[in-house]
């Protein structure tokens, strides 16, 4: 426990390099960081440093056997922390690093038991903040960094969210305004051959395959699709994002049938409402229109842009907690490019519960 969470306003695109040293005086001295990266913000420690990656689990309530990414500053720190580097790792990371990618590798010796949850592989990822990239350049070693939330909760896409769940527990928040993308990194396991999804995040599957120049193996789980024990990462096994209320995600087999998608999560708001319930509904901006009266309605935005609706996503579930909504009536999307990563958390946030409109 610390008595004050010291709140330190870096500018993103021109980092103060005195703030970032005060960042990475905590950090070396073994505190906690939580710093913004493009993705989302992540809750940081001196990867090396036993005692401080262990407080991390304790803060977050994280159960000790899901292992943390490792944040570099630099493509080049692979080979000090990860050994059997693939050709299709040095390609990946080329083209695509710094950005919203984690690779899994095989992980050398250095790295803690701690990290890895004693798994023989290893996350990382180099990611595209000024701000966490200065940092990290700052501290000089790698930075263990899950997202900055209690573990079962939606991901930070700002500071007042890190705050909202860590104030005075940890020892500073760096406040970088919204982060980019609003939703985690992708992960793939590059171990394997061909490479398998395990987690599909900010960065398109579509892109990650032209890189590639494979087809990646995407298991039923990392669709968000409810089987949990199989789960390769091992975070994934969890209900997940998950808004305090109780939620449902209304799914159709053709999402060119959308006055069809809003009646049916018109119909199952309205029967909540009815039963004494504050419902919210998550919704896009062609459907939003028909909700009006049904309760609290957040729409992610246009289908047409998926960046923006998978952008909105966490922030949206937050709020809908804060309106203090006990009901979450959602729209599924379709699974393609983004769509892929939002139906992942959207399954996940509402305990796999789904309803085929
Ligand atoms: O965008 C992101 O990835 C953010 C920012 C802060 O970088 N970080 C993030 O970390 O989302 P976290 O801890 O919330 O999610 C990391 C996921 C977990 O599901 C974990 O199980 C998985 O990565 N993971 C970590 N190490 C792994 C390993 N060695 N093998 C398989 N999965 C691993
Ligand atoms: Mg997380």
């Amino acid at each position: 426990m610390v008595a004050e969470t010291l709140i330190l306003r870096i500018n993103p695109l021109k980092p103060e390099r005195d703030l970032v040293r005060v960042a990475a005086a905590i950090l070396k001295e073994g505190g906690l960081v939580a710093f913004p990266t493009e993705t989302v913000y992540g809750l940081g420690a001196v990867a090396s440093r036993r005692d401080a990656v262990l407080r991390i689990f304790r803060v977050k309530g994280r159960p000790p056997d899901n292992p943390l990414i490792l944040h570099l500053a630099s493509p080049d720190w692979l080979p000090s922390v990860s050994r059997e580097i693939p050709e299709v790792a040095y390609r990946l990371a080329e083209r695509l690093w710094p950005g919203p990618l984690t690779l899994i590798l095989h992980r050398s010796e250095s790295v803690l038991d701690e990290v890895t949850a004693g798994l023989p592989k290893v996350a990382v990822r180099v990611p595209a903040h000024p701000v966490a990239l200065s940092l990290i350049e700052e501290v000089g070693e790698p930075v263990a960094a899950p997202s900055a939330n209690k573990s079962g909760r939606p991901s930070p896409t700002r500071a007042e969210h890190v705050l909202e769940d860590f104030k005075g527990e940890i020892e500073a928040v760096i406040d970088s305004g919204d982060t980019l993308h609003g939703v985690e990194s992708t992960i793939v396991d590059v171990t394997q051959s061909p490479p398998v999804l395990l987690r599909p995040g900010a960065l398109p599957v579509e892109d990650i395959e032209r890189v590639a120049g494979v087809k990646l193996v995407i298991p039923p789980f990392a669709r968000g699709l409810g089987e949990a024990d199989r789960a390769l990462a091992p975070g994934t096994r969890y209900r997940h994002y998950a808004p305090r209320a109780e939620m449902v995600v209304v799914e159709l087999e053709d999402y060119s049938e959308l006055s069809r998608l809003a009646r049916v999560v018109r119909e199952i708001a309205l029967s909540k409402k009815a039963s004494g319930l504050r419902v919210g509904v998550l919704c896009s901006d062609e459907t939003a229109s028909f909700y009006e009266g049904v309760g609290v309605v957040r729409s992610l935005g246009p289908r047409s842009n998926m960046f923006i609706v998978a952008r909105n996503l966490f922030a949206a579930l937050r709020d809908l907690d804060r309106e203090g909504v006990d009901f979450i009536v959602a729209e599924g999307f379709e699974e393609r490019g983004l769509g892929l990563t939002v139906m992942n958390r959207l399954r996940k946030a509402a305990g796999f519960k789904v309803i085929r409109g």
